[in-house]
């Protein structure tokens, strides 16, 4: 059996541009190359596809600040032209290359929101982690958090805002509505991008302006005064729970700042220092998330631990960081999984998915 062509998608348009570069590169060191054949797609901030047989050196950088998208004149694309040929060069207008998986390293819109997901199905390809619902609920907080609400997993108080009832919420119903302290953001992003925090009018009606700098649709939420642990899931149908890991942000809260550009902006802590009967309580509660918003193969369930032992499901991310710092990888490495292990087991599970799909019927029989 010939290897399988993995293709590694990373770059892209939204503000985790240089996190997916990291992320990819790591992703594609650690491909074992007596099973897989990697295939290298850049996407430019612009959203063009590149085949990056250039940027290979520039993701081989071990200086962070190296890593960067080699841009080329070899604009691809995928086509739902069936097996072999689903990668076409449109700069010299030909047919390259067949793709047996597809590794989305995409974070945000364009990526991580069941776009990619999509395009995959059209092309036939398997693609490693959720699938386009679940990418696409996972991306929505207002979605997502009606989804929880309904399955009864408890998740912070929150309303959802577009331009057609923002008049009925001045910040005096907010604060018997909801809560006097809010979180209000965006409601498909990530990065924490335009969320704020909230207290009084003044700050409500900037932070409301600022997430509609982002979105059409916008929640205000309830602050959760507690500690912020995460948790890794892995799997299709039974999917496992991983070790927790805390979040120690250093600034007010886990923004923007303290994500990527303040490097003591947070610390990370393997495991989380709870009791055991909490551990097993934010474990089962994770995975139950998983399988509530409908995700297969990966993702990272965050959480509040607040007072009394409550928890909260804060959002799920479907594609999470996969730098060899980030929480996913670090949490299955606690756990037991190797980072190189853990990406094996991620394609397999997308083609064990891609399988299963694929022998289901797609129509009557006459
Ligand atoms: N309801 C809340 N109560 C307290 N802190 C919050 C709340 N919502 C968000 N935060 C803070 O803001 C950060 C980013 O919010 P989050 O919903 O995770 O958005 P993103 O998808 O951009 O990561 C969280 O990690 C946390 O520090
Ligand atoms: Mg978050």
């Amino acid at each position: 059996m010939g290897k399988i062509k993995v293709a590694v998608v990373f770059g892209g348009r939204s503000a985790e541009h240089e996190i997916s570069l990291q992320s990819a590169k790591n992703v594609i060191d650690a491909l074992d190359r007596k099973k897989y054949e990697p295939i290298l797609i850049g996407i430019d901030r612009d959203g063009r596809w590149f085949l990056n047989e250039n940027s290979l050196k520039l993701l081989n950088a071990d200086d962070p600040k190296l890593i960067q998208l080699a841009v080329g004149d070899h604009e691809v694309a995928l086509t739902p032209t069936g097996k072999s040929s689903q990668l076409i060069s449109l700069s010299r207008n030909t047919s390259l290359s067949g793709i047996d998986v597809i590794f989305p390293v995409l974070h945000g819109p364009y990526g991580e929101d069941g776009t990619i997901q999509g395009l995959s199905k059209l092309a036939n390809i398997p693609c490693v982690g959720a699938g386009i619902l679940g990418s696409a609920v996972g991306m929505d907080k207002d979605v997502m958090k009606r989804l929880l609400r309904d399955a009864g997993i408890p998740t912070a108080r929150f309303i959802t805002i577009t331009g057609k009832n923002q008049k009925i919420y001045p910040y005096d119903s907010i604060r018997s509505l909801i809560s006097p302290v809010v979180f209000v953001k965006p409601a498909n992003l990530g990065s924490s991008v335009g969320i704020s925090k909230a207290g009084d009018e003044a700050s409500y009606n900037k932070a409301v302006s600022e997430a509609f700098k982002f979105d059409l649709k916008i929640i205000v939420e309830e602050e959760i005064k507690g500690r912020e642990i995460e948790c890794a899931i892995l799997g299709n149908d039974d999917p496992k729970a991983s070790a927790l890991g805390e979040i120690i942000p250093q600034e007010e809260f886990y923004s923007y700042s303290a994500k990527y550009l303040n490097e003591k902006g947070a610390l990370l802590e393997i495991p989380a220092k709870v009791s055991h009967h909490v551990e097993e309580r934010m474990k089962r509660l994770a995975a139950e998330a998983f399988r509530v918003l409908e995700c297969t193969g990966m993702a990272r369930v965050d959480m509040f631990l607040a007072a009394n032992d409550n928890i909260y499901i804060n959002e799920i991310n479907t594609i999470p960081g996969f730098t060899r710092i980030s929480m996913y990888p670090k949490l299955w490495e606690y756990s037991g999984i190797s980072y190189g292990d853990l990406i094996d087991r991620l394609i397999s599970l997308a083609m064990e998915d891609f399988e299963q799909r694929n022998q289901l019927q797609t129509s009557m029989e006459f």
